[in-house]
């Protein structure tokens, strides 16, 4: 099981991402909130570009927006692993396939309230399926442990696609229990890893426990 970190909860976004640049992260989970799929507006397109500048890991990007491709376009050129949509955006399908034309994994998530049946129609050209355990928009909530069906319904599926399985929201030393026995290939954590001094000890307790 591989971590990604996000530094969506931080107080300083370029310190953090340098601070995961440093820890055994397997990925920066890059949270981007438009202020209209999601209430809060982290990014401006320009802004992520130029905030993504330190960033010297693989991205695991999260785009809450309605317009994914406005924020792809500037960000062509990192070093990107997943670019993951939410399922309820206008646009899906000129999204997903923007995505796959650029050669790069496409995610999608589908958020707590969400019925997992609604990926059924994606489930050939999805690499990375992000399971909300949190309402998007904030860090530091807490887990939504409802969310544990979802994954049951993919687990029963998996062999017949090539999808991944990441969740994403509210994880910590606690609630990383639920996970345990999940088959989850990618967690994504941030308060619970970038409140600590110690970014190394966070990931291996999450790694350890699972
Ligand atoms: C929620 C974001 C998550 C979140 C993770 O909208 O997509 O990535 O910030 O942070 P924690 O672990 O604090 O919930
Ligand atoms: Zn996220």
């Amino acid at each position: 099981m591989k971590v990604a970190v996000s530094f969506l909860k931080s107080d300083n976004y370029v310190n953090c991402i340098k601070r995961i640049n440093k820890s055994k992260a397997d990925f920066i989970h890059v949270d981007v909130c438009d202020g209209k799929y999601v209430e809060g507006k982290n990014f401006t397109p320009k802004l992520l570009n130029k905030t993504l500048k330190v960033a010297k890991k693989k991205l695991d990007v999260h785009l809450m927006v309605n317009n994914p491709i406005d924020y792809i376009n500037e960000i062509l050129y990192y070093d990107i692993e997943t670019i993951t949509v939410h399922l309820s955006i206008p646009n899906l399908k000129e999204s997903i396939n923007y995505i796959n034309s650029l050669g790069l994994k496409v995610g999608i998530a589908i958020n707590p309230k969400q019925d997992i049946r609604m990926i059924d129609n994606f489930l050939d050209v999805v690499d990375q399926i992000l399971i909300m355990s949190v309402n998007p928009g904030k860090g530091g909530q807490s887990f939504i442990p409802k969310v544990l069906d979802k994954i049951d319904y993919l687990n029963k599926i998996k062999n017949k696609y090539h999808f991944t399985i990441s969740v994403d929201g509210g994880i910590n030393d606690e609630s990383i229990s639920y996970l345990k026995d999940k088959n989850i290939d990618l967690i994504v954590s941030g308060s619970f890893i970038t409140s600590s001094d110690d970014f190394n000890k966070q990931i291996k307790i999450l790694k350890d426990s699972i």
